[in-house]
């Protein structure tokens, strides 16, 4: 089973992108993982007739979300809702044709420095695949606070708990996607 892995934060040391890492580790066998590395290069979508054409990563991201057999997205919380780069990525995605968000199984997850643990921005992320026809896994949640002190340095999770979390969510997330998928 593969998974497409998207980390909405462009941070060298994002919490977010080494929770996808972590992920991946976690996922039982036969599950994968893979991060989409390049939202970075998504321009602002702009609505304008002659700004529609579809830039090449919006493209490789579509595919991408095509090809697998679900989502799983790791938004931070910027100012109590999804980073903006996330967002800008899910607006293109959902203006390709046949939009491939629709009927895909998708896990939200998220990291932040706050007590909360992105809970208000996953709860922002779910509107939006309620439009899209997402077929987000709605429990178990995962929350993930006070990020500074659940990875080292070098972005492994170090956080016994959260790891078990993290363990339990993957079985679920990928029981969920052979259930809907
Ligand atoms: C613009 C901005 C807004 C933020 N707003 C919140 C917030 O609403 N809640 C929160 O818990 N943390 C907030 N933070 C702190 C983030 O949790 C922290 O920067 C976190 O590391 C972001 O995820 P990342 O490590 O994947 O980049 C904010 C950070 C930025 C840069």
């Amino acid at each position: 089973m593969n998974l497409l892995g998207i980390a909405g934060s462009l941070r060298a040391g994002s919490f977010n992108a080494s929770l996808i890492r972590a992920a991946g580790a976690a996922a039982p066998d036969g599950a994968g993982v893979t991060p989409f590395d390049r939202l970075g290069e998504i321009p602002p979508y702009n609505d304008d007739e002659k700004q529609k054409a579809i830039p090449d990563a919006v493209a490789a991201l579509a595919e991408d979300i095509r090809a697998a057999d679900g989502l799983l997205i790791s938004t931070p919380e910027y100012n109590y809702g999804v980073s903006g780069v996330l967002k800008n990525a899910i607006d293109w995605i959902s203006r390709v044709p046949d939009q491939p968000f629709k009927n895909k199984p998708i896990g939200v997850m998220g990291a932040a420095m706050g007590g909360l643990g992105t809970a208000r921005a996953q709860y922002d992320l779910r509107r939006s695949f309620i439009f899209l026809e997402g077929l987000v896994m709605n429990r178990p949640e995962i929350f993930v606070g006070a990020a500074h002190t659940k990875f080292d340095e070098n972005g492994a999770l170090t956080d016994a708990a959260t790891r078990d979390i993290l363990t339990d969510y993957m079985k679920a997330l990928t029981a969920w996607i052979e259930r809907v998928g």
